[in-house]
């Protein structure tokens, strides 16, 4: 008897600009930065519903360590796994043939601008979710297996309840994995104090606390300190780390 092959959905595709003028329109906005008045969510709506559709293009080559960090949560097939801060879902292409094998996975993400291109990057996907909410706030309905959050951590002011929310949310053995710039311990004080400044302007808060705080939580984990490079400035790279942390199943690991 033949095995009915598993049908894939379509890969997505933005009608987003690509190319040098695309990339003129969005470093634009980042130079306009990010808004200063109304509520968390009113800011990033106002900040990203400009540059929603050509957003992937741009992120591609500057945020980096997305797909090292998918490859080193080693999502299995049957897992639930949920995203926070997803933006346009982009992790789905990176484990697009793995998607229809889970169990579930949900996109969380506060900005409908984002989230709209995430619906439509997870058309035909029957294990897809995407969810309109604060990570803050949200909470699975049950145990899930991983939790990854790329390039969100710093831009969500409240983050040390984010990282209580996201292991509280984890089965014994789940795992937690970030890739994010931050403010490296080895750094410069200048420099530091330099690319706090640069970020801040687009509601990226950098921070020297977020790696310590994730070691202390998980004491098995994987982490690694890199540069990235910045697109058109070559010669800066920008501090980012890649960490997976692995929830122990006896009590008395921090949270
Ligand atoms: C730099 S983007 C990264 C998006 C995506 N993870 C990626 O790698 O391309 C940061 C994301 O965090 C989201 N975000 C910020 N604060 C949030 C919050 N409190 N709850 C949920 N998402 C939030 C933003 O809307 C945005 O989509």
């Amino acid at each position: 008897m033949s095995v009915p092959a598993v049908q894939y959905p379509k890969a997505f595709s933005s009608k987003q600009g690509s190319g040098f003028f695309a990339d003129v329109r969005t470093l634009w906005r980042l130079f306009l930065g990010q808004p200063r008045k109304g509520s968390h969510a009113q800011r990033l709506q106002a900040f990203y519903s400009p540059q929603a559709e050509r957003y992937d293009s741009f992120r591609a080559r500057l945020l980096h360590g997305r797909q090292d960090l998918i490859d080193r949560l080693a999502i299995a097939p049957g897992e639930y796994i949920v995203e926070l801060g997803c933006g346009t879902g982009s992790s789905l292409d990176r484990i697009s043939s793995q998607v229809c094998d889970l169990a579930r996975i949900d996109l969380v993400d506060l900005c409908p601008a984002l989230l709209e291109q995430a619906r439509k990057r997870a058309t035909g996907y029957q294990t897809v979710r995407v969810i309109e909410a604060d990570a803050t706030l949200w909470k699975p309905d049950q145990p899930v297996d991983g939790v990854f959050l790329s390039y969100a951590l710093t831009m969500i002011p409240q983050w040390p309840e984010v990282l209580s929310s996201a292991y509280a949310m984890l089965k014994p053995g789940g795992r937690l994995g970030i890739v994010d710039f931050h403010l490296p311990a080895s750094g410069n004080r200048f420099a530091n104090a330099v690319w706090k400044a640069w970020f801040s302007h687009d509601g990226v808060h950098l921070s020297a606390e977020h790696l310590p705080r994730l070691q202390q939580m998980f004491a098995e984990n994987f982490c690694s300190e890199r540069r990235a490079h910045i697109p058109y400035l070559s010669g800066l790279c920008a501090p980012y780390y890649l960490f997976v942390g692995k929830k122990h199943s006896v009590q008395g690991d921090a949270e």
